[in-house]
């Protein structure tokens, strides 16, 4: 096969430049070029993104067959919550996490799920055949009719997935796939990118369901270019604790299906179980109240879940003070303790504070925020908070505390598990009274910590 030429862009402007710099020499940016494969002129035999276009017409909305995409289910509940209900013909998904969180696992499990109507295909680059054999009699599947090819050449892959036409594949991981049309080593960011984009190309063409694996830098972000998020038709994450037994998976884009929606899993032996009730598996079970933890209720998805929140609050002995969130968003940290001492007249500026979100759950939502604030309020003061009280809201920089969406299931589901009292915004107090519960609204922060402590 002829290679295609190889050219350098810039990620900042597009720039093209024949060989490697360090500027690009378009706009100026550093350390901006990386490998590509020049584009075949126009007309030619080569149009390699003709497949990721639709049919070249104009239409009208209304004269669009909008049909409902045929979902399969992949039989594994909690996948196919965050999915949106099932994999779609020609959909591409990625799913990233840290080496060892159980991709490979949950992927072996969903197409032995699968196989019994679909063809399906496991590629892995990173296992030969025999341990993926091995892991599927560790976990009992052994005997599901999963087509195993151990290969990372991306123009080998591809011919055999033209031959076999499966139905659903899975490619254990894209890092590990190399095109000859590159140079660069697997895993570079020109390797991974380009291998995405013919595995989707070849996905719509044939409407195959392709699931790519991506491992996770050690920022947290998906080894190779964000650009691989915008290939694919959708992006879940493990997130989540690799210590501890149970893996949470987030669709953090989906073009099929809504987005933040969270799929829990217990690690077992045989591999990962379904939690289909996950609220009340972040909390810590203490048994008298302790200072500097307070229950808080999010909702992820279409779930309410109650999360322990925990701070620690402790004198600083360095000029600078230390501020440490796990979970949550470290500016948000910062934001809320300068809200807390202007509003509230509560300072920590000589304290290090710590805030935790137990069992490894991250909270994207600001209705963490109150929580946060009476956690660390708490431990400063070495006061607990009330037994069975539940937080919710969003602290605004004027030290009100705002609504949070759906306030009325939250507190439904905290009443459920046995909590007694809540603290809520003063527009989510519940319109008519909650059996068990008492709802204490507030319109300020300081009025918050009046309740609480
Ligand atoms: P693996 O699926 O290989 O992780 P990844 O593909 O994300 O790197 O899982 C890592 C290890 O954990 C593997 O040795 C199997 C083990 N494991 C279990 O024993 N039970 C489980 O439920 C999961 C998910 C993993
Ligand atoms: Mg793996």
């Amino acid at each position: 096969m002829a290679k295609d030429k190889t050219v350098y862009s810039c990620s900042a402007c597009g720039g093209l430049s024949p060989k490697w710099q360090g500027q690009c020499p378009s706009c100026g940016e550093w350390n901006t070029l990386s490998e590509a494969i020049a584009e075949s002129k126009p007309g030619g035999s080569g149009n390699r993104f003709a497949a990721l276009a639709a049919d070249g017409q104009v239409r009208q909305l209304a004269d669009v067959d909008a049909e409902e995409l045929p979902r399969t289910p992949t039989g594994i509940a909690e996948l196919d919550r965050v999915l949106g209900g099932g994999l779609v013909p020609g959909g591409v998904v990625l799913i990233g996490g840290d080496p060892g969180i159980g991709k490979s696992t949950l992927l072996l499990q969903a197409l032995t799920r699968l196989a019994p109507e679909r063809k399906v295909l496991y590629v892995s680059g990173e296992e030969s055949a025999q341990q993926i054999a091995l892991r599927a009699k560790r976990l009992d599947l052994a005997d599901a009719p999963v087509s195993l090819f151990a290969e990372i050449g991306l123009e080998r892959i591809l011919t055999m997935l033209d031959r076999e036409k499966p139905q659903v594949v899975v490619i254990d991981s894209i890092q590990t796939m190399y095109t000859e049309a590159l140079t660069s080593a697997p895993g570079s960011v020109a390797q991974v990118r380009e291998c995405a984009a013919q595995l989707t190309r070849f996905a719509k063409r044939h409407g195959t369901t392709i699931l790519l694996v991506g491992h996770v830098t050690k920022e947290g972000a998906l080894a190779g270019p964000r650009v691989l998020e915008h290939i694919v038709d959708a992006v879940l994450y493990f997130e989540g604790d690799t210590h501890s037994s149970f893996r949470l998976i987030r669709a953090i884009k989906n073009r099929f299906g809504a987005v933040n929606e969270l799929g829990v899993f217990a690690m077992t032996d045989k591999g990962l179980k379904e939690v289909a009730n996950p609220s009340a598996l972040f909390l810590s079970q203490h048994k008298e109240p302790v200072p500097g933890s307070c229950v808080l209720v999010t909702q992820e998805g279409s779930r309410p879940m109650l999360v322990e929140v925990q701070a620690l609050v402790d004198d600083a002995h360095a000029p600078q003070a230390r501020r440490l969130a796990v979970g949550v968003e470290q500016n948000r940290l910062a934001l809320l303790l300068a809200v807390l001492h202007r509003h509230a007249g509560i300072a920590a500026f000589d304290q290090d504070v710590f805030i935790n979100a137990v069992g490894g759950v991250r909270i994207s939502e600001p209705a963490a925020d109150l929580a946060m604030l009476l956690a660390i309020v708490s431990s400063l003061k070495d006061r607990p908070l009330p037994h069975k009280l539940v937080v919710f809201g969003e602290v605004g920089l004027a030290g009100e505390v705002r609504p949070v969406q759906r306030g009325q299931e939250r507190l439904r589901e905290a009443a459920k598990l046995g909590f007694t009292h809540a603290i809520v915004p003063k527009a989510n107090r519940p319109r008519s009274p909650i059996e068990g519960m008492t709802v204490t609204a507030v319109e300020r922060l300081a009025d918050a910590v009046g309740a609480a402590l």
